[in-house]
């Protein structure tokens, strides 16, 4: 796909890796619809630092966890923005549980942000696609659903499932639809994390050092422009997933 003036709507495109992918997509000359739920802030700066690079840029905010049809975020849009023809699933949440104190609220909200929400945003996305135009889904993921983490066990299962689902809609949407997955190893630390637990994380990575957002800006662009690539799911680890 060439990328130059194709719209990509991107969720969680505010702040940290969305705000990677964000810049990645519009260096590559796409315009972007942002998504965000709480970070207007961060989103508006985003959304500026987008523009500067000559994207276009419409903001919208969702709580994907309420989401029960996505077709909103698609509907309304200015038609120097139609049709959308990448979307990119980074929103996510990473809350800690175990199987045994999980809740079926807990549960519930993990599933709605991490699974619900990009499986309904790729329905709407198919369903807003002309016939005659294709399109391309990425979906950010965990590598971790290989070696899953004890503490985050709702997280874990539903990426294992993002995973399946990347695989499941790469048939169902063929030949028009791409579908693709990045599973993210040691990227940026998760917020709030001390020195210590990153040091900890780090020594398990081979090449010894975090990958942070340029690369996984570099990994979307390749899975978009690639035509001949569905279905595959690219690890990003520094080799992580050799050692553990
Ligand atoms: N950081 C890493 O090293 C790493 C490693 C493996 C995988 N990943 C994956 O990479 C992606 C981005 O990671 P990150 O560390 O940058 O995440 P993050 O800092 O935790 O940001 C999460 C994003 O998800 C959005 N979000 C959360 N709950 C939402 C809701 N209910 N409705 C709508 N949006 C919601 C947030 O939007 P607002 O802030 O606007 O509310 C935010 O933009 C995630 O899919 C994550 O699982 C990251």
């Amino acid at each position: 796909m060439d990328l130059q003036g194709k719209t990509a709507l991107i969720t969680g495109g505010g702040h940290r890796i969305g705000r990677g992918l964000t810049l990645a997509l519009a260096r590559a000359g796409c315009n972007i619809i942002l998504h965000y739920n709480r970070s207007q802030a961060a989103a508006q700066a985003t959304a500026a630092e987008a523009e500067a690079l000559g994207a276009r840029v419409l903001l919208r905010q969702a709580d994907l966890s309420h989401l029960d049809d996505a077709g909103p975020l698609f509907a309304d849009l200015p038609d120097a923005l139609t049709p959308v023809q990448i979307l990119v699933n980074s929103a996510a949440i990473f809350p800690k549980d175990t199987l045994e104190d999980v809740t079926v609220a807990g549960w519930s909200q993990t599933f709605r942000v991490n699974l619900r929400s990009p499986i309904l945003l790729t329905q709407a996305f198919a369903r807003s696609l002309p016939a005659d135009v294709a399109g391309a889904v990425v979906n950010i993921t965990d590598w971790r659903t290989e070696r899953p983490y004890l503490t985050h066990f709702s997280y874990t299962v539903s990426k294992g499932a993002l995973d399946a689902f990347t695989r499941t809609a790469a048939i169902q949407l063929a030949p028009r639809v791409r579908v693709n997955g990045i599973a993210l190893g040691a990227m940026l630390p998760p917020e709030g994390a001390t020195e210590a637990y990153w040091q900890s994380v780090l020594a398990t990575v081979p090449l010894a050092r975090s990958g942070g957002v340029d690369v996984a800006g570099d990994t979307l662009l390749y899975l978009l422009r690639n035509d001949f690539i569905t279905g595959e799911i690219i690890r990003l680890t520094g080799g992580a997933h050799l050692k553990m």
